[in-house]
């Protein structure tokens, strides 16, 4: 049985705790909040509940989920780690790559685990992505897409204030990094240009675009912005034989097609008046086209949580490791710094 509490009993507090209750190997005993309504809300939830933090620690716990504000993840996770817990932290895992290298060395002396809530790995549209790009359907890939567009402009509660590590880098950013980092894991980030806004929310970033350049000639672009009220796909590949759109996080709506086998470009030109004189871009006949499925991925809402357990029962690696997350972060504070510099960042991440 892995006896779990919660620091931070707040929005993703609730999603861990409703998430633990699926597992009969878990049972979530406790909760620390240093807001008394939310102290209440656990204590109604059958929880023991803690006003400060070493009182918590004493609890005889297994597992600590930390689902604070971003700021107090770094000296949660160590505290916890050196009281000899293990610990499954919320992103973003800290707010500097130093911070996460602080992580990695109390947890190598503790023999604890610290691993990431990083769970859009898991997400239907990444998965149709990352399948086809492998599956070569597209060809050799030249470029991703990856954005997020809100319609709201807002950055919402502490995510508009500096002092939580507020802000879209830290929050939309760090899924959207973890996703593209997973899909190429041995190649190496070359270079690293970002534009880091803040367009209505003074404080904090509210849009961003990162270009990345990986060791093996692809680039990705991540997009996140709290204001757009007309929609981009949440995904765009070229490839050298196909393309790929991916509209929203379902992963159902979209589509990809590839040209046929031995069909060249100028072979196939169809006029097209509105398009004015051009061969270049003239439509493609639709014979020459072949229409690649979307692959129907099955639901794996549990499936980061599956592995939590799974790795507690010492029948599986942890899916989230240190090392990624490191990267991660690397990637994160030179995007920060190539913003504020105005510059490509030469970089082996
Ligand atoms: N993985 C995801 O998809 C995802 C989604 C949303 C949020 N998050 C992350 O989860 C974390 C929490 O976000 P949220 O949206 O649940 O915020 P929230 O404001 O809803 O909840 C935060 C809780 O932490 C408590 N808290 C604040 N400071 C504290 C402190 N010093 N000690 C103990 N408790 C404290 C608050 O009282 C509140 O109950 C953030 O790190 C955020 O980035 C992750």
């Amino acid at each position: 049985m892995i006896k779990a509490g919660i620091i931070g009993y707040g929005y993703m507090g609730h999603f861990h705790h409703d998430k633990m209750k699926c597992f009969r190997e878990i049972q979530v005993v406790s909760a620390y909040d240093i807001i008394p309504a939310k102290r209440q809300d656990a204590f109604e939830k059958g929880l023991a509940v803690y006003d400060n933090l070493e009182d918590f620690l004493k609890d005889d716990l297994d597992l600590v989920v930390i689902a604070t504000p971003n700021q107090w993840h770094e000296r949660y996770a160590v505290a916890a780690m050196k009281s000899g817990k293990n610990v499954l932290c919320e992103k973003p895992a800290t707010m500097s790559v130093a911070e996460m290298e602080h992580i990695m060395d109390v947890s190598h002396e503790t023999n604890r685990f610290f691993t990431v809530h990083q769970q859009r790995r898991f997400d239907p549209d990444y998965r149709v992505v990352r399948d086809i790009i492998k599956s070569g359907a597209i060809g050799n890939v030249t470029t991703i897409e990856s954005r997020v567009l809100g319609e709201r402009g807002v950055c919402f509660g502490w995510r508009a204030d500096p002092e939580y590590g507020g802000g879209m880098l830290y929050d939309w950013g760090v899924h959207l990094i973890d996703q593209i980092l997973q899909l190429y894991p041995d190649e190496r980030v070359t270079s690293v240009y970002a534009r880091v806004l803040s367009v209505l929310t003074p404080a904090v970033d509210d849009f961003f675009e990162i270009v990345l350049m990986f060791s093996n000639g692809v680039c990705a672009k991540i997009n996140v912005g709290t204001f757009a009220l007309q929609k981009l796909p949440r995904w765009f590949v070229f490839g050298d034989r196909g393309t790929l759109k991916i509209d929203d996080f379902s992963g159902k709506n979209g589509g990809a097609a590839r040209i046929r086998g031995d069909v060249r470009g100028f072979e196939s030109v169809v006029g097209q008046k509105v398009l004015g004189p051009s061969r270049t871009m003239a439509p493609l006949k639709p014979e020459y086209l072949e229409k690649i499925d979307i692959p129907d991925e099955e639901d794996m809402s549990m499936a980061f949580w599956t592995n939590i357990v799974e790795a507690f029962a010492g029948i599986g690696q942890l899916n989230v490791t240190q090392d990624q997350i490191l990267r991660q972060m690397k990637i994160v504070e030179a995007s920060f710094q190539s913003a504020k510099e105005n510059k490509v960042l030469v970089v082996r991440i």
